[in-house]
């Protein structure tokens, strides 16, 4: 079991360096992978920092140069970076794509994103490796084997939802930053966080999407005993193009200023959808507690009830009796 996990990262190194030289070495790689990533303001030593890399536009490249230098065919297949044909023959599961390795905690490389460079719908953007016995995506947080250090020396750590996210913001100097890439949060990834600091910034796409994700990652958190934090960018953009339209240190501006707690947050993004109608603002008092309801700490919940009270104007009682009954309906 450890020999054949040992031979999987194995693999997946190999390929790493196979994508890396296809990226520096090779014309295609230069004029289109390296071209790409120095559009979107990668600088090389970032490329280089987190080993991105280009798969060449062929179906074979990659399964027929592992096969020749010797690697075994089913780590190959198990890896998910070859793909075996009915008549038995390999071939590339990342063809013409720029390709983001995603790291183990100790930074070994267990699974690959690949990136398409063409605008067209009937392409997936991302083609990520599947589950292998090296790779759990939902235990896997992209980008926290070079954040962790960060994460605890600033005792916060910045949740985005991509790969270019966290590439971007870390190049711009927060290196404390890690996505859920491929999937979204789960328990176990918060729990990934939680053993380095109690305390998240969700930095979400500005979308209907990033919204509705960071309202259900909220409560994922206060339920795993977190802290958590909100900032939300105007819609259409994500960190990565808000801290390139921004810079550096205009965007650490804009974190620290629209920085929300997680009440605050859902407060307001609930009430603009409910307007004046006193029965739809009853209804996000009720939400707003119901996210309070799953703090652990009921001493932590019941300032929480208080910073809810003198925000929504209503009897702090009140609060404290609908919480009670939330809690009892839990239990
Ligand atoms: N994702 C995925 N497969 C897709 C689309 C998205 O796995 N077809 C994952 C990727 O990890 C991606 C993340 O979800 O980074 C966020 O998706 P999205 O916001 O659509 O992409 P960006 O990361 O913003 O991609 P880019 O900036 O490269 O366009
Ligand atoms: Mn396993
Ligand atoms: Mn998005
Ligand atoms: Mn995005
Ligand atoms: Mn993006």
């Amino acid at each position: 079991e450890e020999n054949r996990r040992e031979s999987l990262m194995i693999v997946s190194g190999y390929a790493a360096k196979f994508f890396q030289d296809s990226l520096w070495e090779t014309e295609e790689g230069q004029n289109i992978g390296l071209s790409y990533f120095k559009e979107r303001g990668f600088t090389n030593e970032t490329i280089r920092k987190f080993e991105l890399g280009y798969s060449p536009d062929q179906w074979e490249a990659f399964s027929a140069q592992a096969l020749k230098d010797g690697y075994v065919e089913e780590f190959i297949v198990e890896s998910g970076l070859s793909v075996k044909r009915e008549n038995g023959s390999l071939y590339d599961r990342y063809r013409g794509r720029v390709m983001f390795p995603i790291h183990s905690f100790t930074g070994r490389v267990i699974a690959f994103g690949g990136r398409t460079l063409k605008n067209d719908k009937n392409v997936p953007k991302y083609v990520n490796s599947p589950e292998s016995e090296i790779y759990h995506k939902s235990n896997v947080l992209y980008g926290l084997n070079f954040a962790k250090k960060a994460i605890r020396d600033e005792d916060n750590c910045y949740l985005v939802e991509g790969y270019a996210d966290v590439i971007s913001v870390h190049q711009a100097g927060i290196e404390n930053v890690v996505a859920s890439s491929g999937t979204s949060l789960t328990v176990e990834q918060i729990r990934l966080i939680g053993r380095l600091t109690k305390n998240i910034t969700i930095l979400y796409d500005g979308d209907a999407a990033g919204i509705k994700a960071s309202l259900r990652g909220l409560d994922l958190i206060l339920e795993e005993g977190l802290n958590v934090k909100v900032v939300l960018f105007p819609d259409g953009h994500d960190p990565d193009t808000y801290v390139r339209l921004l810079g550096s240190s205009a965007f650490k501006k804009y974190i620290d200023d629209n920085r929300k707690d997680f009440i605050l947050y859902k407060t307001d993004i609930l009430l603009k959808e409910a307007g004046k109608d006193p029965i739809l603002k009853a209804g996000v008092i009720r939400e707003v507690v119901e996210s309070i309801a799953k703090i652990p700490d009921s001493i932590k919940a019941s300032i929480f009830i208080k910073e809810c009270s003198t925000l929504m104007q209503i009897d702090e009682r009140a609060l404290l009796t609908e919480l009670n009954k939330m809690r009892q309906a839990k239990a």
